[in-house]
């Protein structure tokens, strides 16, 4: 089947602009950064779920469920924009949070959760041991209550998904033709996959030229996080019917860029996040664009890069995150030890 006449229904507001950050470019020294502003798709403050929502959105109405079931981390990107996407498609939605322990959902509103809560979505936290099953019995007692619910997985990343990253390369190649440039790496931040295996599969089916680099937000081992995309792309290839051979390095993973682990800070994801804001006005996540952006600083300092480069940056959004995180913030830029490294509700 063609990718076209898969369903899509059009959430995300696209193109999303692609800019050059000279500051950026000056401060690092070496070559040509870019920006690729997914933070700015719309639905709730942007960000990369947008793209994937306009397929999975589509194929719910076409199932024709009235109500979709997902879950993820307590401060959840892909929760707050899977809401907005649910709430402008008419559909009802039920989050499933892991976080320290049940009923934790009283705790702390602030950033995505208090956006959950805001936009009407049915709240349930849970110890991460019980997340699969509270989402089972979710999913039972909807389909008992006579509704029809539609199960997508944390970051919607599965081939469906995947396809609004396939179809992002189409129009990042596009925008650098336009602006006659080439782009030899783009650097993001990969979590649960969908992103880095979309980006992947549409840079080898177009033959772009453009090594796509994840930089793991801080689950499990380089090699975890290259088979999870690896299998997601595998099995996009089925479904958009899409002949090429995937070798070891079309993955470029780096895990490093986490330090001690997912959301928890360390000094080098502060720093990122005030060299793109006070180089370039930009508001990076302290979690995953962070990550992604230490990741970009490091190569490019270490000549990992040549001059001639050129490396966009894909902003994946989540800078309402930065709420939550205001004290170790606040410490970084006073000069003082960080008051905190794990956040009570991070799935560490
Ligand atoms: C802001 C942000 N960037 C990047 C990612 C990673 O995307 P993916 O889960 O598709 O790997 C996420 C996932 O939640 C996110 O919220």
């Amino acid at each position: 089947m063609k990718f076209s006449s898969f369903p899509r229904v059009r959430l995300a507001t696209l193109p999303t602009p692609l800019q050059y950050l000279p500051n950026l470019t000056k401060a690092l020294g070496g070559p040509k950064i870019w920006v690729k502003r997914d933070d700015l798709t719309g639905l709730a403050f942007g960000g990369n779920k947008a793209r994937k929502l306009d397929y999975i959105i589509g194929d719910v109405l076409e199932k024709g469920a009235d109500v979709i079931v997902t879950g993820a981390g307590f401060q959840s990107n892909w929760c707050t924009q899977t809401v907005a996407a649910a709430k402008k498609a008419g559909l009802d939605i039920y989050l499933v949070k892991s976080a320290p322990f049940e009923d934790f959902d009283t705790e702390d509103w602030d950033g995505n959760h208090l956006l959950h809560h805001l936009m009407g979505a049915h709240v349930k936290t849970v110890h991460p041991d019980k997340f699969k099953d509270t989402i089972k019995a979710i999913m039972e007692k909807l389909k008992d209550e006579g509704r029809n619910p539609y199960y997508t997985p944390v970051g919607g990343s599965e081939p469906i998904g995947a396809g609004g990253y396939f179809n992002a390369v189409l129009e990042l190649t596009y925008q650098a033709n336009n602006e006659g440039v080439h782009f030899d790496y783009l650097v993001h931040a990969t979590g649960s996959g969908g992103t880095q295996a979309g980006l992947v599969m549409g840079t080898k089916a177009f033959n772009t030229g453009m090594k796509v680099v994840g930089a793991a937000v801080g689950w499990g081992e380089v090699s975890e996080m290259k088979d999870k995309v690896k299998g997601i792309v595998e099995e996009s290839k089925k479904r958009y019917d899409l002949d090429f051979n995937l070798t070891e390095d079309d993955l470029i993973v780096y895990n490093q860029y986490a330090g001690d682990g997912y959301g928890v800070m360390s000094d080098a994801k502060l720093k990122a996040v005030k060299l793109m804001a006070e180089t370039e006005g930009i508001m990076i996540d302290p979690v995953y664009t962070a990550t992604a952006m230490a990741c970009l600083i490091d190569l490019a300092r270490k000549g990992e890069f040549k001059e001639t480069d050129n490396v966009v940056f894909l902003h994946t959004g989540g800078a309402v995150a930065l709420f939550p995180y205001k004290e170790p913030l606040r410490a970084h830029l006073e000069g003082e030890p960080l008051p905190w490294k794990t956040p009570e509700w991070s799935p560490q």
